[in-house]
């Protein structure tokens, strides 16, 4: 079969097979980098010129045609070709097919190796700024829902039992904090992302006078990598993207079956909106949450991403090995997963109703009182273990005559505890236990309205 003679065909006598060229090609994944592999090359062209590398004229002819082949894929009329391999190779060819030889100038004092890095890292740099403001929108979505529901009372739950009642602004707000929390690692992971690593060359670096620092400065990076090995061969600023992303979906996922939860007529706190739910081929009664299942379900492509990365990675020698190519799709696609299930987590926030009746029916079964009546006891000199045991006694009391704690008289409570005084009925309300908890981080309102004023809600 008469093919073009590869970039790198110098050395080869025979053409590479047919089933490897299709093995070994990645331009189907890698052409979405596309941008960043034409950006990162004018800055190099443009460097090459200024150092007298290349002469200026060439410089400018380089630029101008990689600004034509930016266009032309844009506008879908690109080539795209397997034998070519990957899109830096993509993109070169075409650049000679339409300036000339002088295009094979481009790659002067530059490998792949460097090349993929700097790609990766301009792509990932950009992915992490819209991942950021897409969190900080969905925090702003909860932060909302607590502000339009601030008085509502829900049972807090442990071992999803009901424990102790606390605002369901509360409640939200606990994913806030998570989600800040997620923001600092994609902070931390840009910090490591941004960086340069032009002029590694293949490995070693380059013997040409290249200047780094005006690449960098041309593509706004802060910092130059310090080791050329280093530079071509690590990819853990992937890796901490996929491990903050995994850990993203720890939280996403929490919340995502908290209001399939919440959605079930069992619980019935609260209503997905109709756009976000869909029916049942069979059951004409059903309303399900389908999108905050599949939030959920894909936190296992997210966890699968890290995974397969990691187990790549595990044990490469130094420096670039082609094994590296498979970072790619795991990067993509967590990329894609993490921004589409911001965006669904957000508009769900945004559009659910909450049945506050049901919160609060909830919160008044279940001897949520039983540790306002223990710290009440404790307020009256009993140690808080005494006091723990005579409110279990008086618990278990409830149970066998099917009452609630301050359904007791005075006289069954004192016989208990003769500490106990009338003003016991006025602490075991649930909004007096919930306005108690004021220390510092508790479910009492001024707390929560102070966060909310500190979120700008
Ligand atoms: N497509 C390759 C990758 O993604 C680019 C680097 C190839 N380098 C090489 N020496 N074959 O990793």
């Amino acid at each position: 079969m008469a093919r073009k003679k590869q970039l790198w065909g110098g050395r080869f006598a025979g053409s590479t097979a047919d089933s490897v060229v299709a093995f070994t090609a990645s331009v189907h994944v890698d052409r979405r980098l596309y941008r960043h592999d034409i950006a990162g090359s004018i800055a190099h062209a443009r460097m090459l010129g200024k150092q007298r590398i290349i002469p200026a004229a060439d410089a400018r002819k380089i630029v101008a045609g990689l600004r034509a082949v930016q266009k032309e894929i844009e506008s879908g009329e690109f080539p795209f070709s397997v034998a070519d391999e990957d899109i830096h190779m993509n993109v070169e060819r075409r650049l000679t097919e339409m300036i000339g030889d002088v295009g094979e100038k481009l790659h002067t004092a530059r490998s792949r190796n460097d090349q993929v890095s700097l790609d990766m890292r301009l792509y990932l740099r950009e992915a992490l700024d819209g991942i950021l403001g897409d969190l900080e929108a969905l925090q702003k979505a909860l932060a909302g829902a607590a502000r339009r529901n601030e008085g509502v009372l829900m049972p807090g739950y442990t071992h999803l039992q009901r424990a102790q009642p606390v605002l369901f602004a509360h409640h939200l707000l606990a994913y806030v904090e998570m989600f800040e929390r997620d923001k600092s690692r994609y902070r931390h992971c840009r910090e490591q992302t941004d960086v340069m690593p032009l002029g590694s060359g293949a490995l070693a670096g380059t013997s040409f006078p290249i200047d780094r620092a005006y690449v960098a400065g041309l593509l706004g990076f802060p910092r130059l990598s310090e080791n050329s090995i280093d530079a071509v061969s690590d990819r853990d600023f992937v890796l901490e993207f996929l491990s903050a992303s995994a850990i993203l979906f720890v939280h996403l996922s929490r919340m995502a079956d908290e209001l399939i939860l919440w959605s079930s007529e069992e619980f019935g706190f609260i209503e997905l909106p109709d756009a976000y739910c869909t029916g049942s081929s069979m059951m004409p009664q059903k309303k399900n949450p389908d999108v905050a299942e599949l939030i959920r379900g894909k936190t296992g492509r997210v966890y699968g991403n890290l995974n397969a990365l990691l187990t790549i990675m595990k044990g490469l020698p130094l420096a670039y090995n082609r094994d590296l190519q498979e970072d790619k799709e795991p990067l993509f696609d967590t990329v894609d997963t993490v921004a589409a299930c911001l965006l669904m987590a957000r508009e769900l926030v945004n559009g659910l109703k909450v049945r506050s009746e049901r919160m609060l029916a909830a919160a008044e079964g279940g001897f949520m009182n039983a540790t306002d009546l223990a710290d009440y006891l404790v307020g009256r000199g009993l140690s808080f273990r005494a006091a723990h045991d005579v409110v279990g006694r008086v618990v278990r009391h409830c149970i066998d005559t099917e009452r609630k704690l301050e359904e007791l008289s005075l006289e069954e409570l004192q016989g208990y505890c003769p500490d106990i005084g009338a003003d016991v009925y006025k602490i075991l309300t649930l909004r007096a236990g919930v306005e108690r908890r004021r220390a510092p981080g508790g479910t009492a309102s001024v707390n929560v309205r102070r966060r909310l004023r500190k979120l700008g809600v």
